[in-house]
């Protein structure tokens, strides 16, 4: 196994200060408007139902925006990341925001060990998976942190989507990258982040993983849990094809030539048995 964790987290380290500053992630309106939620939340809210009362924990939550909005809607929300420059901003959002999160600093592979107690909702995704090299064991890890009858919900982007050639520009789809799990990771150097930012990054190299639909599904359910949901999407919250994509109403990205080609994202719910 590569030192990932090391790489990984100073390329996120990096990122905090950037993303909360970009007006992609919008900080200044969970100050400004208490009822505000973040535009990811806002379309997960016809699967996700009521979660007011629930004990949440939101698995990879960087700057907390969708935690804090999640404790908007009633849930009392934990969030956990191994970045500790993301978990700053997150705490300062917290309290000028007015939400009372415990943000824990850990990897997700440690979760169980660093969390006290049983959890109604895991709620994760939206480029968390990616970063982890073992879908089983993380799988294995949500179960540990669910109560019985609590329930996991992740909406993520989508393994074919992450398998694209990224550059392609002839307007065709093509498959460069693994689809399944792969023992050792991707190694990519890119200079940029995926929200608008003018700062210089030193640490450009990231180590990731693409997990395959039937690969999550089996994890999820040989960790003794129960699929109750699981939708594909046809929008993705950030421009993950540059240039080829418009946004929508939702102010979701869309492939602009033949959507309908590409599972942009998916929500997959589980429970765990009483
Ligand atoms: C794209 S963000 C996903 C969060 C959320 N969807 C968002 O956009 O705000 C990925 C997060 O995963 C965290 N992360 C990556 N690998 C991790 C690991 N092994 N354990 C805990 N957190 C990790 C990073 O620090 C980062 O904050």
């Amino acid at each position: 196994m590569t030192d990932y964790l090391e790489i990984n987290r100073a390329n996120w380290d990096e990122r905090a200060a950037p993303h909360a500053a970009s007006p992609g992630y919008q900080v200044q309106k969970f100050v400004d408007d208490p009822a505000y939620i973040s535009d990811v939340v806002r379309f997960d809210l016809p699967r996700l139902g009521d979660v007011s009362g629930l004990r949440g924990v939101h698995l990879q939550c960087h700057i907390g925006t969708d935690t804090i909005s999640l404790s908007r809607l009633g849930a009392r929300m934990t969030g956990l990341d191994f970045s500790g420059a993301s978990l700053e901003q997150a705490r300062s959002l917290a309290a000028r925001a007015g939400a009372d999160i415990p943000f824990v600093q850990s990897d997700v592979y440690a979760a169980r060990e660093v969390l006290d107690g049983e959890f109604g909702l895991v709620f994760t995704g939206i480029g968390a998976i990616g970063w982890l090299p073992d879908i089983r064991r993380w799988a294995r890890t949500v179960a540990s942190l669910l109560a019985p009858g609590g329930r996991l919900f992740i909406r993520e982007g989508h393994p074919v989507l992450w398998s694209l050639d990224y550059d392609r520009t002839d307007g065709l789809l093509s498959i460069t990258e693994p689809y399944f799990e792969q023992k050792e990771p991707q190694i990519w150097d890119e200079p940029g982040t995926y929200v608008e930012s003018d700062h210089e990054f030193q640490h450009t190299v990231t180590h990731e993983w693409n997990h395959g639909l039937g690969e999550i599904v089996t994890a999820v359910l040989e960790a003794g849990l129960v699929l109750t949901g699981l939708e594909e999407h046809q929008s993705v919250p950030w421009e993950a094809l540059p240039g080829r994509m418009h946004k929508l109403d939702t102010k979701e990205w869309q492939l602009t030539e033949k959507p309908e080609r590409l599972p942009h994202t998916y929500t997959l719910q589980a429970r765990k048995p009483v």
